[in-house]
């Protein structure tokens, strides 16, 4: 996370920086900063809070080169002198990533008599950079890098001349071509509009970028090529497109997301059947929301395929004792494609022998790169910080994949493609604000349900934690007595998910011993039966009828409805959620 940019050209570079940053301002939006080179000398403007706060500033600098950040804080409170561009001496750096050595590194620099001006693991950057310096700027971020232990996508200036110098490992960097201008970013949205040719850097190299040409290199200095890509990325919309908040309008696009992962998946298939067929056990994993529709493809594939099947956070699954990978295939789902976690159990299965398999909307991103098969999601940009339409997206690659592995006929995939429908009634017809309020006025909020009820649940219960700040969690319905019951009293409310018939009866019960309790209950539901035991009892949300194993779809619908109205009423703002950011990439 944090977002980082540079420009080299000859426009007005605080305005190009100021432009990339609004649009990385996903990665993490606690202070931002940018600095320019102007007549050979760097000035640093920084402010704590959103990019936009930055904008007044703008207007007294003039410089053709800089770099700029936008912060999500690991290291020391979101402050102004903790914000990035940080400077020692004559250099000026940008970062994303952790420096996992960064106190030994700063006690030896407090010993030789530096003085720090941040709590940030990255100041260490520009101090090391500065006293490697001996005439070639590139050649003292080498040294530099050459000491650090954890991640970083770099950027680094230094006074007197109009270049950045780039590193990277294990953090992104992407460089962008433009016409009489060039570009560095952590990510493609920043580069939408700006330039015709991107270049994803890999891990250990180097890039000297100027007004007139980029040069990539590896440690030694030694000039490399990498492949030039065409720029798919498309300009981020300016606005929510009438929409009061960009959730509102991408949980709208749900139907648009499915609808078009569907089309896309006819061009994946040959990949994702290579990658897949002949697993003799298949390992899910993400991180988030992409986890919770990690959990819905392990019963899909269980269920059509009978092959074993396990779902597991990236974050555990990367430090479980070594598995065994002979004829294990492993999906990792992700909607960025850069969260850390779920890049490097990626990486991990891979060098153990394993096939992976990347469930993604971001074609150009990490994961895509290491991955043997990449089944795309095709959700477009996804501005919200809380991941709606991906979610969607998700869960119908996964039910995709299946049905291929199944070796589907085309019933299952005539399923999904009614499935757009099904979510648009959901949306149409759910009306949600008095169970809303009921969320707004509530203690704590609990979701449960049973098998794949239950997978959403916890996607319910994580949308409105994100965007309400409101306590809660989602648990098996069956597991309700063994402890959660404990926290029912009148001040609560717990919120039923029950779509499957065979399980109803037993959700029911459960429900039932919640209202004993004078908790507070809703239940969303598509089954007649359950819809009348609960009428006047309780808040009752009517879903529309659909296959058990599509019903994630409408029941999120449902869900993140109910989170984006709470946030509102709460006067919350659903897109940027205090603490969070979209793009995790540190671990
Ligand atoms: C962050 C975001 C979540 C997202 C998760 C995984 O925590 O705030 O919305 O679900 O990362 O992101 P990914 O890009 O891997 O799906």
């Amino acid at each position: 996370m944090c977002g980082i940019i540079g420009y080299a050209g000859g426009g007005n570079a605080a305005a190009a920086i100021y432009k990339g940053l609004l649009n990385l301002e996903y990665r993490g939006y606690d202070s931002a900063g940018l600095a320019v080179m102007e007549n050979g000398k760097c000035r640093v403007v920084k402010s704590c809070g959103r990019v936009e706060k930055l904008n007044a500033s703008l207007q007294f600098l003039s410089g053709n080169t800089g770099i700029g950040h936008t912060r999500w804080a690991t290291h020391g409170k979101p402050s102004n002198s903790n914000a990035h561009p940080h400077t020692y001496g004559k250099v000026t750096i940008v970062h994303n990533g952790i420096i996992e050595n960064y106190a030994e590194l700063k006690s030896k620099l407090l010993a030789e008599g530096d003085v720090f001006s941040s709590d940030t693991d990255s100041e260490v950057l520009a101090h090391l950079i500065d006293k490697f310096y001996d005439g070639n700027l590139l050649s003292a971020v080498v040294k530099c890098a050459d000491m650090l232990k954890g991640s970083y996508a770099l950027l680094c200036m230094r006074e007197g001349k109009d270049e950045i110098v780039a590193a990277k490992y294990r953090s992104p960097v992407i460089l962008g071509y433009g016409e009489g201008c060039n570009y560095c970013s952590s990510d493609l949205p920043a580069l939408a509009g700006n330039c015709g040719r991107v270049c994803v850097l890999e891990d250990g190299d180097f890039a000297e970028v100027t007004a007139s040409y980029i040069r990539i290199c590896d440690r030694t200095g030694k000039e490399i090529s990498r492949e030039i890509l065409p720029n798919l990325a498309e300009p981020a919309e300016l606005s929510a497109g009438g929409f009061p908040h960009y959730m509102l309008k991408e949980l709208w696009e749900a139907p648009a997301t499915v609808k078009n992962t569907v089309k896309l998946f006819e061009s994946c298939k040959t990949s994702a059947l290579a990658a897949l067929s002949g697993a003799e056990r298949i390992i899910l994993t993400g991180c988030g929301t992409a986890y919770h529709a990690a959990l819905a493809g392990k019963r899909y594939i269980e269920e059509f395929c009978g092959i074993p099947c396990e779902a597991e956070y990236a974050g555990e699954l990367r430090y479980k004792t070594t598995p065994e990978c002979g004829k294990t295939a492993l999906i990792a789902v992700t909607q960025s494609g850069e969260t850390a976690d779920t890049v490097e159990a990626a990486r991990l299965f891979k060098s153990l022998g394993a096939k992976v398999t990347a469930v993604t909307n971001s074609p150009h991103s990490a994961i895509t790169r290491l991955s043997d098969a990449v089944v795309r999601v095709a959700a477009g940009t996804e501005v919200c910080v809380a991941a709606t339409k991906s979610y969607s997206g998700q869960i119908a690659a996964l039910y995709l994949i299946a049905a291929l592995l199944k070796g589907d006929d085309g019933e299952m995939t005539k399923k999904v493609e009614k499935a757009p429908d099904l979510i648009l009634n959901a949306l149409q017809q759910v009306d949600i604000y008095t169970l809303a309020e009921m969320c707004s006025n509530s203690r704590g909020v609990y979701f449960l349900g049973r098998d794949i009820d239950y997978a959403v649940a916890l996607e319910g219960s994580l949308k409105l934690k994100e965007v309400s700040y409101l306590p809660g969690s989602g648990y098996p319905a069956g597991e309700l007595k063994h402890g959660t019951l404990a926290l029912i009293d009148e001040k609560t409310l717990s919120v039923f998910i029950i779509t499957d018939e065979k399980l109803a009866a037993k959700s029911s019960g459960a429900v039932e011993q919640v209202l004993a309790r004078r908790g507070k209950v809703a239940v969303l539901t598509n089954i007649d039966g359950v819809r009348g035991a609960f009428e006047n009892r309780a808040e009752i949300i009517t879903l529309p009828e659909c296959d058990k194993f599509l019903s994630p779809l409408v029941s999120a619908a449902a869900l993140q409805l109910l989170a984006y109205r709470t946030a509102v009423i709460m006067g919350r703002d659903p897109d940027k959620p205090r603490n969070l950011a979209k793009s995790v990439t540190v671990e």
